[in-house]
C-alpha cells in the first residue's frame, strides 16, 4: 500500500487542502510534516468549508489517524482553537496525535516575527506574522521548547526561565519592547499542558506501525517548493522544508519509504508576500485572475500576486521533488481568457536562461519568454473526465505536462471535492 506525499510545487496555496481531502477517502493516515499555522488549507466537504492551519485535512474521516509530525511548529493556542472549532462543527479530533518532538511557537516568537519584519523595513519578507521563522530559528539554535516538554511541568519551568530571560533581553534591549512575564507565560504553558497532554505522542512510531500494517499513508505538505528554506527564493521564503525531502525529516520516514510524490500546481502562478515572481502581471489580466480565482490569502486575507504559469520554476520544482505525478488545480479560473500564456524560459540582459536562478537579484532581472495558447472560453467546472474537456483545455494541460516533465494525474476544476478529474489513478 502506498505512501503518497502531496507537495506544494509553487509559492503555496496550490489547493493542497482540497487534494488531501479528496485523497484522504482512501487513506488510513494523514500526516503534516512541516510549517505551522502560516498554512491555510481550504477544505470544502459535507461538513462545510474549513480553513485548516495545523490539523491535517484527513480529520474529516473518522477512522483516519491524523499526525502532526516532528517537523511542524505548533502554536498551542492556535491548535486548541482549531480543535475546538472542528469539534463545534461535529468533526471529531479523537484521532489526532501531535509529535512530542514538534517545537512550540511561543508568544515571544510571534512578537519577534513582527519586530524583525519591521526592522527589515523595505526588505520585509511579508511573513504571516505567526512566529514561524523565530520558532524554527530557536529549534536550530537548540533553545526551542517542544510539545513533549509540556508533559514535564517542572522541567518546562527551568527551560522556560533560561529562554525567556534571553528573549526579554532581545525584546527590551534591542527592540525597546515590553518584556513577557515568566509567571504568565509559564501558567499559559501549564494550561496548554493540561489540554493537550492526551494528544501528544510518538508519531514516528505510529507512522511506522501503519507502514508495517501496509496501510495507505498520505503526507500533507504545507507552503510550496519555491518557499523552501534551501530551494526557494531566499530570503523571501518560509523557514522550513516544504519540498519532498522535508517529509522524511519531518516525520521520521526513510526516503525509500515514499512511493509517490504528487506535485500540486495551479494552472497559473500566485504568490503572497514579498520576493521575486517572474510572471507577475500587474495589469488587468492579473486582476482578472485574482478576481476569478478569489486569490486572497487564506491566513492573512492579503491579495495574492497573480500571473501566468512559470514552466521554468515548474521544471525546477519537479526536479527538486522528484514528482511522480502532478495535480493541476484551478484550471477553471482560466475559462474566460481568449489567450493563455506559459513562461517557457527567462531572458537576463537579453540572454536566454532556462534554469531557475538561485539569487533573488538575478530573478528580479529575469524577463519571461512566453508561448501563447488559445483559451477554451467555456466553463469547465461540471466536466468530470479528461476526454470531456474542450480540446483547447486538453492541449494546455498536455503542454504543461510536457514542460514540467511529469504526467498529470489529477485536474481540479472547482473547489468542491467532486470537481475533480482523475486522469490516472493515484491511490
Ligand atoms: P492550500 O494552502 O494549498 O491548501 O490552498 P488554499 O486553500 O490556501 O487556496 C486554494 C483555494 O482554491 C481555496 O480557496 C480552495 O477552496 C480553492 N480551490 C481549490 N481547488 C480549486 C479549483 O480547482 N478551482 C477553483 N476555482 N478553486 C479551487
Ligand atoms: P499554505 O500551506 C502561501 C509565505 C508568506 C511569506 C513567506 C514567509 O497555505 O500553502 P512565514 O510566515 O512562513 O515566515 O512567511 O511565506 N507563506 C505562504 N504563502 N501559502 C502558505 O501556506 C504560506 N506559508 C507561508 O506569505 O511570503
Ligand atoms: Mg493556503
Amino acid at each position: 500500500m502506498p505512501v503518497v506525499a502531496v507537495i506544494g510545487a509553487q509559492f503555496g496555496d496550490e489547493a493542497k487542502g482540497k487534494i488531501i481531502d479528496l485523497l484522504a477517502e482512501k487513506a488510513n493516515v494523514v500526516a503534516r510534516f512541516s510549517g505551522g499555522n502560516n498554512a491555510g488549507h481550504t477544505v470544502i466537504n459535507q461538513f462545510g468549508e474549513f480553513k485548516m492551519t495545523l490539523v491535517p485535512c484527513g480529520i474529516f474521516h473518522p477512522d483516519t489517524l491524523c499526525l502532526i509530525g516532528n517537523g511542524v511548529v505548533i502554536n498551542p493556542a492556535a491548535l486548541l482553537d482549531e480543535m475546538r472549532l472542528l469539534t463545534e462543527r461535529n468533526v471529531s479530533v479523537e484521532k489526532l496525535v501531535v509529535s512530542e518532538r514538534a517545537h512550540l511557537v511561543m508568544p515571544y516568537h510571534i512578537l519577534l516575527d513582527g519586530l524583525e519584519e519591521k526592522a527589515r523595513g523595505s526588505a520585509a519578507i511579508g511573513t504571516t506574522q505567526r512566529g514561524i521563522g523565530p520558532a524554527y530559528a530557536d529549534k536550530v539554535a537548540r533553545s526551542g521548547i517542544r510539545a513533549g516538554d509540556l508533559l514535564d511541568k517542572k522541567g518546562l519551568k527551568s527551560k522556560l526561565e533560561i529562554v525567556l530571560n534571553q528573549k526579554n533581553d532581545l525584546l527590551t534591549k534591542l527592540y525597546g519592547a515590553s518584556p513577557l512575564s515568566m509567571e504568565e507565560t509559564y501558567q499559559q504553558c501549564c494550561e496548554y499542558s493540561e489540554r493537550l497532554a492526551s494528544f501528544i505522542g510518538d508519531t514516528e512510531a505510529l507512522a511506522h506501525e501503519a507502514l508495517a500494517r501496509d496501510e495507505v499513508v498520505l503526507l500533507e505538505g504545507a507552503q510550496g517548493t519555491l518557499l523552501d528554506i534551501d530551494f526557494g527564493t531566499y530570503p523571501y521564503v518560509t523557514s522550513s522544508s516544504p519540498a519532498a525531502g522535508g517529509a522524511c525529516i519531518g516525520l521520521g520516514l526513510s526516503p525509500t519509504q515514499i512511493d509517490r510524490i504528487i506535485g500540486v500546481f495551479k494552472a497559473y502562478t500566485s504568490r503572497v508576500g514579498g520576493g521575486p515572481m517572474v510572471t507577475e502581471l500587474k495589469d488587468e489580466t492579473g486582476d482578472l485572475i485574482r478576481e476569478r480565482g478569489q486569490e486572497y490569502g487564506t491566513v492573512t486575507r492579503r491579495p495574492r500576486r497573480c500571473g501566468w504559469f512559470d514552466a521554468v520554476a515548474g521544471r525546477f520544482s519537479a526536479r527538486i521533488n522528484g514528482f511522480t505525478g502532478v495535480a493541476l488545480t484551478r484550471l477553471d479560473v482560466l475559462d474566460v481568457f481568449p489567450t493563455i500564456k506559459i513562461c517557457t524560459a527567462y531572458t537576463i540582459d537579453g540572454m536566454i536562461c532556462d534554469r531557475f536562478p538561485s539569487s533573488v537579484d538575478t530573478l528580479e532581472k529575469c524577463e519571461p519568454v512566453y508561448e501563447e495558447m488559445a483559451g477554451w472560453q467555456t466553463p469547465i467546472g461540471d466536466i468530470r473526465t479528461f476526454d470531456g474537456l474542450p480540446s483547447k483545455a486538453k492541449a494546455y494541460v498536455r503542454r504543461l505536462e510536457e514542460l514540467i516533465g511529469c504526467p498529470i494525474d489529477l485536474i481540479s476544476v472547482g473547489a468542491r471535492r467532486e470537481q475533480s478529474i482523475f486522469v490516472r489513478p493515484i491511490l
